[in-house]
């Protein structure tokens, strides 16, 4: 695991966003061999969507061959309703870009049958070759994607119970009204995030601290499910100095002395910029 530690949450955003468009061109997509990226929804990734705008804007960066898939979805919420994820992607990311609309997939927390819906997103994902490059948010209890403490670290796409702790910090965009947040949701699993050949996730901010130290100094287990990444071959953490608090002096200055080496080139936006 690298563990990239950031100032603040622009340099974050700026560093995963500059890692994320070299991935794709490194790649070279075309439309019979597209780059599959998976996203997430919440406000960890707000920042780095912004950036890719931006490269996208100045004609730095294309997603006409790229294809991705979103993590989760909560179920029974109207697609248009402004805090749904479908809503959330094309506010911040979608509507911005060149990337054609049937490259999108969003799972359907709608579909008549939620269980074969499952099925068929986990399929979908095999079908294009499986995630090249998974971006990821964490919930302040160690949860990736809607995988709640103790969710299988075996577990593939599928409906999940929102935990009252994820309901509680998600009511903040449904005007603090935790009766509004959805109970329910279609989430990839613990083992789906795993099987993409990278995995990139963004910390950010105090809150973030205790996950944080959990994922990258605890033992891989259940009660922190995004620990299974320290199972990953090839998973990056981009953080803040603000969620590095709880970290062992000695574990911060590792990362920071080891990634000294490998720091990436200068930001390429000032953040200002893109707003
Ligand atoms: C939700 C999402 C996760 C996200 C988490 C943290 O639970 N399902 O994918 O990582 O919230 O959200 P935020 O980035 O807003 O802190």
């Amino acid at each position: 695991m690298r563990l990239i530690i950031e100032p603040d949450y622009e340099k974050l955003s700026c560093w995963a966003a500059n890692y994320i468009a070299k991935a794709i061109k490194d790649f070279g997509p075309t439309a019979e061999k597209p780059f599959v990226l998976g996203l997430p929804t919440g406000s960890s990734p707000v920042g780095t969507y912004k950036q890719l705008v931006a490269m996208h804007q100045r004609g730095d960066l294309s997603f006409k061959h790229v294809v991705t898939f979103n993590m989760d979805e909560y179920i029974g919420l109207p697609e248009d309703h402004p805090q749904s994820y479908h809503a959330f992607m094309w506010d911040h990311l979608f509507s911005h870009i060149d990337i054609p609309k049937d490259q999108v997939h969003i799972p359907n927390g709608n579909a008549e049958d939620i269980v074969a819906e499952c099925a068929l997103y986990e399929h979908k994902i095999e079908d294009f070759g499986g995630i090249r490059l998974f971006l990821g948010g964490i919930g302040a209890d160690g949860h990736i994607a809607f995988n709640e403490p103790f969710s299988s670290l075996q577990s593939v796409t599928r409906v999940k119970s929102l935990t009252h702790d994820t309901k509680v910090m998600n009511s903040r965009f449904f005007g603090n009204d935790i009766s509004k947040v959805p109970s329910t949701a279609i989430t990839v699993g613990v083992k789906t995030v795993m099987d993409a050949q990278e995995v990139l996730l963004l910390v950010n901010g105090y809150a973030k601290a205790r996950a944080l130290q959990a994922v990258v100094e605890g033992p891989v287990g259940h009660g922190w499910t995004a620990s299974a990444l320290q199972m990953h071959p090839k998973a990056i953490i981009v953080c803040d100095e603000a969620s590095t608090v709880e970290l062992k002096v000695g574990t911060y200055n590792y990362f920071k002395d080891i990634e000294a080496e490998h720091l990436p080139p200068e930001c390429l936006l000032i953040p200002d910029e893109a707003d």
